[in-house]
Order: structure tokens, then C-alpha cells, then sequence
């Protein structure tokens, strides 16, 4: 079977050969029940590591299973972001991510360093940033949000008090026009959800007249303004189920069109397309987990996410916020 590497902190990828025997899937539970771990996979990972995964959800959903979690090991089918948010709520848990370079464009638009400067320039202002985003940029925010809570959070925020929303610029626009809230934005965006054509979608509409186009947020205006419904994953999932409609356009990373068919096997899910011919609607942070890492992850219980204490602590504040503001929140 393919050859595969595994993380050595001390000299990096080693390769490392899987018996093609095995079967993966079985030993992907038999580690679990062996090591007393929980898999906890985003909408947006493979369909093999969805079927294997004991949770999955959106942002919110994921941090609220990893906060509460009484296994000994987290493992993340995630990116970056979410692993270093799992160790921030459970820093008692080792938590694995199956690649460490699984990263996001949001995340990486917006450095400590330059985050900080940019709070410093606008003084007074709240800073409630999206929870893509590192936990150097969450130990500078005031409150973390995700898609699902965001416009329930800001409206909470005294009408006098200005806001800065970060990273991602798109989130921000439009939680502005939903909220009326004027908020100074960071300039970032997902290059998944920045990939798709609104001529395309336009084109798609004629030929599904009867298809909502649902959503998520992180996309540009131009596809925003022919949206239906617009909602984090688990919402956009949650609206295919209960809406009477047969067939429904989808404008985001097309892995969670695996869990809307599972759900809805008589109704019809498509893409939006994005501008190009390519496959620019699947996330290449996400897709960097294989069932095969996943594998060798568990196996050697590596790679494993680690934390300087006093940044998890000072980022642990803002996530703790949102937590309380967002009780009840779906
Ligand atoms: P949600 O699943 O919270 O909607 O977030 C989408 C996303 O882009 C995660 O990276
Ligand atoms: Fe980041 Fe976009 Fe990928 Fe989500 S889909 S992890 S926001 S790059």
C-alpha cells in the first residue's frame, strides 16, 4: 500500500509502509476503544474520515465536544485552528491532528504580530474575532466567535461600543449589513469560499429554478446576495433536512455534501461551482487528512498539538466568552 510518513518531532517525516492487509477502518476503531480516544471530524474532511468520526460538526459544535470530552485523547480531523482550540478548553487531553500542516488561509492571513498593531491602532474598540484564526491572534481578541453564533454575539455588544471583527473580511461584511453594526475589518478571506462564480451560479439558478442556494457566510457578496439561506455548516445541513425543497444549490467546501445526501437520500445536492474548472471547493488545508494519517496518527499518538501554557490561558478568556454568550445557540 502507499508509502506514508509519519511525524518525527526531532528529524521530521519519516516513511513508513501500512500493511495493505489492514483494514483501516477497523483499526481505526479498535485504536479508539484501546486508547480511550474520541475522533472528532469538520464537515469538510473526506467522506471515509466522516463515516469513522464519533463527532462531527461545525466550529461551534466541535469546541463545545472538545471542551467536554472525558477521553484521554482528542484526535482532530480538522485543521490547525480547531486542534489548537480542542488543547485550549482540554489542556488535560493530548490532542493529535493527522497533519500538522493542515492550516487556513485565515488563520495565516492574520500574524501575531501584525494582529497586534492593528488592536493597537484602533483603541476602544472590542475585538471579537472569528475562531479561524491562531491562538496568538485569539489572545489579543475580547471575544471568539464562529458562523453559527457570530450575529447572536455582536448584538450583544453595547450600540456605542466599537468593533473590530477579524480575520475574515467577508463574515465581517456581512455581519455588519445583518447587525447594522459599523466594525473595522481585518482584510481576510477563505480561498475556498472566495472561489465561487456568481455568473456560474447565476447560470445554475436558471436551470434549478426551484433549488435554494444555501450559503455560508465566509462567501463573497456578489454569491451572498442570491443566497436563499446563509449559515454555518451544521445550519446549512440542519436547513436541507427541514425544508420541503428536492434539490438545493450549495455554496461551500463540498465535503458536507456527504452528510446532506446520508441525511436526504431522495433529495438532489449541487455544488456551486467555482470560477474555474478546478476542485477549488474542496479545502487543501482540510483534504491534508487521510484515513491513512488518521491511521498512523493514532498508531504512534502523534503528531501531537502542544501549547506554551501562558498563551492557552490567555487565549482560553475570549473562547470561554463566546462559550457563555452562545448558551443555547444551535
Ligand atoms: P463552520 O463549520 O463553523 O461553519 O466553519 C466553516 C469553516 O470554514 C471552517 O473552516
Ligand atoms: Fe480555512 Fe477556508 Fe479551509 Fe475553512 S475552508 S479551513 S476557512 S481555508
Amino acid at each position: 500500500m502507499t508509502e506514508l510518513a509519519v511525524l518525527d518531532p526531532a528529524i521530521g517525516f519519516i516513511p513508513e509502509e501500512i500493511d495493505p492487509t489492514l483494514d483501516l477502518f477497523d483499526e481505526i476503531e479498535r485504536l479508539k476503544v484501546e486508547k480511550n480516544a474520541i475522533l472528532l471530524a469538520h464537515y469538510y474532511q473526506e467522506p471515509d474520515i466522516q463515516d469513522i468520526a464519533d463527532y462531527i460538526g461545525d466550529s461551534l459544535g466541535l469546541s463545545r465536544k472538545a471542551a467536554e470530552t472525558d477521553a484521554d485523547i482528542i484526535v482532530f480531523a480538522g485543521v490547525h485552528f480547531m486542534a489548537e482550540t480542542a488543547k485550549i478548553l482540554n489542556p488535560s487531553k493530548k490532542v493529535l491532528l493527522p497533519d500538522l500542516n493542515a492550516g487556513c488561509s485565515l488563520a495565516d492571513s492574520a500574524p501575531g504580530d501584525q494582529f497586534e498593531a492593528f488592536v493597537k491602532a484602533h483603541p476602544d474598540h472590542i475585538v471579537v474575532s472569528y475562531i479561524n484564526c491562531s491562538a496568538a491572534v485569539k489572545a489579543l481578541s475580547d471575544i471568539i466567535c464562529t458562523s453559527s453564533n457570530a450575529e447572536h454575539l455582536i448584538r450583544q455588544i453595547p450600540e456605542d461600543q466599537p468593533i473590530i471583527f477579524a480575520p475574515d473580511k467577508n463574515l465581517g461584511r456581512y455581519l455588519s449589513k445583518e447587525t447594522g453594526r459599523d466594525m473595522v475589518l481585518w482584510d481576510g478571506v477563505c480561498i475556498v469560499h472566495e472561489t465561487f462564480s456568481e455568473k456560474k451560479l447565476i447560470r445554475l439558478k436558471v436551470q434549478h429554478p426551484n433549488a435554494p442556494v444555501l450559503a455560508h457566510p465566509e462567501c463573497e457578496e456578489a454569491v451572498l446576495r442570491h443566497a436563499d439561506f446563509i449559515g454555518s455548516t451544521s445550519n446549512i445541513r440542519r436547513y436541507a433536512r427541514e425544508s420541503e425543497a428536492t434539490e438545493f444549490i450549495v455554496a461551500t467546501e463540498e465535503g458536507i455534501l456527504h452528510q446532506m445526501q446520508k441525511d436526504n437520500p431522495n433529495k438532489t445536492f449541487i455544488a456551486a461551482p467555482p470560477e474555474s474548472g478546478c476542485a477549488c471547493n474542496q479545502c487543501p488545508h482540510m483534504r491534508l487528512n487521510t484515513i491513512e494519517k488518521l491511521y498512523l496518527c493514532l498508531k504512534h499518538e502523534q503528531p501531537e498539538l502542544l501549547m506554551d501554557e501562558v498563551l492557552r490561558l490567555r487565549a482560553l478568556q475570549p473562547i470561554e466568552r463566546m462559550l457563555e454568550m452562545s448558551v443555547g445557540v444551535k
